[in-house]
């Protein structure tokens, strides 16, 4: 059968990704991005691969069940790996309901339509929701989270994802839709928009503006090379089992604090400054409220059973990402233009 695979927010940061390895690994299937372009999508962000034979972008709105109809039957719509989301924790604090528009009714209007228009034939096709560690709250000290940790969401955000975590995994139960579920850890990388840690902080450090750590900088994340979240989810979208979740990361924890003097470290060595000229531009900053302490993700089930690995260390990954922001300077002016600045001054303003 000819796989037409929708994959939903293809123009934001991992769908990018996810969208361009597709279309180039499988010229044998049609792939249809499907994005809203909020502020967080950018066709830029795949200018490389928009004339593949194999690419056709739809701009429509996750929320609009109509035109959701209508791209299925348009394009015959196979399969869904669904990425689209509101995607950042500060905004979820600000404005929640956005996050349980798109995150939950979005996902169910998606869900509600693969579910009409695969009636019959569900064995057939795979519905694959893209998630994050971050539905399982926070972490002490020491363990890691698997797939069998109870969610405990913390943020709006966290907890809109959970929720369509949860109606996934429903639909899968009672309609035998081949669901798959992936929880992967913070991503980093090329086309990653500079309101998250590491682009913000990249912008930062070469507008030389102040790097604002929140709270103590003793937070914990673990960071995966978003190139790698991409192999996984090609993985698991062609060997996951229906009904299961998996699992993605790359045993790569850091303290933020530390992350951030790396991360300055390597950028004073490309822009030839002197050695510590960026740690000063560190400032500490008000807490986010429910901030949680540590992420860390036990990779363990998908490596040992769909056989996936991470390809690159951290200092390789990290290498490679702030050599993409320095040599496209032209994509970070546009993004950084207009709007941003608006949300920069709100969201910093009074830290
Ligand atoms: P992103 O914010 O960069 O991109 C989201 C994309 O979704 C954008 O292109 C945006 O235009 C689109 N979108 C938003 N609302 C939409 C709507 N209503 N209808 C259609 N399109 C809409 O996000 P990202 O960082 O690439 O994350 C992608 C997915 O991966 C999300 O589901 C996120 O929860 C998950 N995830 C992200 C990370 C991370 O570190 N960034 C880690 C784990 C999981
Ligand atoms: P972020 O990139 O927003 O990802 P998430 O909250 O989804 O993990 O933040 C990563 C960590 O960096 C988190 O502990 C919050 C912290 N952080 C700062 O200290 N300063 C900042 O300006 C931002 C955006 C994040």
């Amino acid at each position: 059968m000819q796989r037409n695979i929708l994959i939903t927010g293809g123009a934001g940061f991992i769908g990018s990704h996810v969208v361009r390895l597709f279309v180039r690994r499988y010229p044998e299937y049609r792939i249809i991005n499907l994005d809203a372009l909020t502020y967080a999508g950018n066709l830029e962000n795949l200018a490389d691969i928009e004339h593949a034979s194999n690419y056709t972008f739809s701009k429509t709105n996750i929320l609009d069940q109509e035109a959701l109809t209508s791209v299925f039957k348009k394009f015959s719509v196979t399969d869904v790996i669904h990425l689209a989301a509101e995607s950042h924790v500060d905004r979820s604090i600000v404005s929640p309901l956005d996050f349980v528009y798109t995150n939950v009714i979005g996902t169910v209007n998606l869900l509600n339509t693969a579910r009409e228009q695969w009636k019959g034939e569900y064995n057939q096709h795979r519905f694959y929701h893209i998630s994050t560690d971050e539905v399982y709250g926070s972490l002490g000290e020491k363990g890691f989270f698997t797939e069998t940790t109870p969610y405990d969401p913390n943020s709006p955000y966290s907890a809109s994802k959970a929720a369509s975590d949860h109606f996934v995994r429903a639909y899968g139960e009672t309609y035998h839709m081949q669901t798959v579920v992936s929880n992967c850890s913070n991503n980093y990388g090329p086309n990653h928009f500079p309101e998250k840690l590491i682009p913000l902080f990249i912008n930062n450090i070469i507008e030389e503006k102040p790097l604002p750590v929140y709270g103590d900088g003793l937070y914990t994340r673990d960071w995966l090379y978003v190139k790698d979240h991409a192999t996984a989810i090609d993985t698991v979208f062609h060997k996951g089992v229906p009904g299961e979740t998996y699992n993605i990361g790359g045993f790569n924890e850091w303290k933020n604090i530390d992350l951030v003097k790396l991360l300055c470290k390597l950028m004073d060595q490309k822009l030839g400054r002197a050695e510590g000229y960026s740690e000063k531009l560190i400032t500490y900053v008000k807490d986010r409220p429910g901030h949680d302490r540590r992420y860390a993700i036990d990779a363990s089930k998908i490596s040992n059973e769909l056989g996936w690995k991470p390809s690159v260390t951290f200092e390789q990954g990290l290498s490679e990402t702030i050599d993409w922001y320095l040599s496209n300077t032209a994509w970070l002016k546009n993004v950084t233009s207009g709007t941003y600045q608006h949300y920069y001054e709100s969201m910093y303003s009074n830290r």
